[in-house]
């Protein structure tokens, strides 16, 4: 049986570290009330290079060295993102050009904070039919560019920054390394909680995020603990099972929540929401890439990942590392 596996793992943050004080200069916010309502305490901010195309280069160079594969073994790169760098081409070319990289195939995709888990599905798809042998999954965003900074309710919560994994098609049963399932989920009923007012030609519409938080903190609690369920059971599996959550980064009380549910101790639930705010499809593989680099994940180790983004869309993915 064809495993995708992941071998590689990256993360880029942008230099600039901006905290919660420092917002609270220019907003009627504080560190107090972002702290205590989402755990966020800094953020990083882009400069004007650091776009989505340049830091998941960085991200999925910094991957495939970990791996130890030259780009040139990358038969597909699939970019999730909420802020390429143009409408077209997708970011992902822009990040295959920029490794080098004139073969294979690269494209976007746009599931917001899901984005991650939607590229990982896909990529898991292609190698388990044979089609490719190596992908790249890139998460890479830029919010700041698209959040009223004058909106309290909601620039205080995000931040920019890549993550990626390298993933190569290995054989194995069920217990070999890989990813056993991926499970994703969209209702675009709920499309008014959660988008971005403005697309390409709308020159009328500022392109602002709009959010809101309290109905989608709602449905996240709720639907997160459905995929992640269906997910542990699609493979025979229980919550003792799981070695580590690696959740998507919006707000600690959700991340919280879902390790009780899980009855996980704190310390095998990933958190990087502190410093690196909600990066979108960034959040997962960039809290990948510091739990394998510090050694937390190590190889056996059963890793429950799960999103929730606008769409709504949500979902999850249970890997063998
Ligand atoms: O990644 C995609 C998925 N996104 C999420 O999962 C986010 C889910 N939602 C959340 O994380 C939370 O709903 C928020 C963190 C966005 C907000 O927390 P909340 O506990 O739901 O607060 P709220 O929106 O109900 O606002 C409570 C109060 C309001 O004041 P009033 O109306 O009660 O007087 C807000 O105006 O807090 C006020 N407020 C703020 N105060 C200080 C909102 N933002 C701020 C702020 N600083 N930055």
């Amino acid at each position: 049986m064809i495993r995708a596996r992941i071998t590689g793992v990256g993360g880029y943050l942008p230099r600039r570290v901006v905290t919660n004080d420092e917002l609270s200069r220019s907003l009627d916010t504080s560190d107090e009330w972002i702290a205590a309502r989402t755990g966020i305490r800094q953020r990083h901010i882009a400069d004007k290079d650091e776009t989505a195309a340049f830091m998941g280069t960085r991200a999925a160079a910094a991957a495939l060295a970990q791996a130890g594969v030259a780009a040139a073994g990358v038969d597909a790169i699939i970019l999730a993102t909420a802020t390429p760098d143009d409408a077209f081409p997708a970011t992902a070319v822009r990040v295959q050009a920029a490794l080098g990289l004139a073969t294979g195939f690269a494209f976007d995709v746009s599931a917001a904070c899901s984005g991650f888990v939607y590229g990982l599905a896909m990529a898991d798809a292609f190698l388990r039919t044979g089609m490719i042998r190596t992908a790249l999954v890139i998460g890479s965003e830029v919010y700041s560019r698209i959040l009223d900074w004058t909106d309290r309710g909601t620039c205080v919560l995000f931040g920019d920054g890549a993550g990626a994994v390298l993933l190569q098609a290995g054989d194995g049963d069920a217990g070999a390394p890989g990813i056993l399932s991926t499970h994703l989920h969209a209702n675009g009923a709920h499309a008014g909680l959660l988008y971005v007012d403005g697309a390409v030609g709308q020159p009328e519409r500022p392109g602002h995020l709009v959010m809101k938080g309290s109905e989608v903190f709602r449905h996240a609690v709720t639907k997160l603990a459905g995929t992640v369920d269906e997910a542990l059971a699609a493979n025979g599996l229980s919550h003792a099972d799981v070695d580590w959550l690696v959740p998507h980064q919006a707000n600690r009380r959700i991340i919280d929540s879902m390790g009780k549910k899980l009855g996980l101790p704190a310390e095998r639930v990933v958190v990087t929401v502190d410093r690196h705010a909600n990066t979108s499809a960034a959040s997962i593989p960039l809290a990948l890439a510091e739990a394998v680099g510090d050694g937390r994940i190590q190889a056996g180790h059963l890793v429950l990942m799960e999103a929730l983004g606008g769409g709504l869309t949500w979902g999850s993915a249970l890997v063998r590392f």
